[in-house]
């Protein structure tokens, strides 16, 4: 390039690329409704998958009663338990039917009939068994259907810690 080109091409306006209108106001438009879609949609995807990215805590446990107050004979404790189901937390009174085995063990059972569902109560006819008001289940000590319901009471997991009784979740009876 000779003395003369250079000197012309220094004095040369730079050629800058200019964005049209058109691309202006498509990245405008298309950033504003982006940023407002997200704004819009992620509280509600957040809220939806909320109770999937919550820990659950696992075996927990409700101090019910002391151990000294559990006899072989099934006594009636009423609890209250924290619950949360998605966004609803709630405080349900449960209830449980207590007493030590012949080797002194300690366990519970629920007082949830396993025919329809009825509320049970120990020894209400005399038969030192537990008897359903509703169509006349009778459920032994352990929780042994005799008659009508086709299936055990269910059983509480128990744990027995510095002279308390606690109680977890409800299982499957394990005793008979
Ligand atoms: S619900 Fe208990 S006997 Fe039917």
């Amino acid at each position: 390039m000779s003395n003369h080109e250079q000197h012309e091409s220094a004095h040369r306006p730079v050629q800058r690329k200019e964005m049209s209108r058109r691309q202006f106001l498509s990245y405008t438009l298309g950033g504003t409704t982006a940023f407002m879609m997200g704004g819009a949609v992620l509280p509600m995807v957040r809220f939806a998958v909320d109770p999937l990215l919550v820990k659950k805590g696992e075996g927990t446990f409700v101090k019910v009663v002391e151990e000294s107050k559990i006899t072989t004979e099934p006594q009636e404790f009423k609890f209250k338990v924290h619950q949360v189901d998605g966004w609803y937390e709630s405080e349900p009174e449960l209830v449980a039917w207590i007493s030590r085995d012949a080797e002194g063990k300690i366990f519970a059972l629920s007082p949830v009939c396993k025919h329809l569902g009825c509320t049970i109560f120990w020894n209400t006819k005399g038969h030192n068994e537990y008897d359903c008001p509703c169509h006349d289940a009778r459920y032994t000590r352990d929780g042994k259907n005799i008659t009508v319901a086709r299936l055990p009471l269910d059983e509480y997991d128990v744990k027995v810690d510095d002279g308390i009784v606690y109680l977890g979740a409800i299982k499957p009876n394990t005793r008979v």
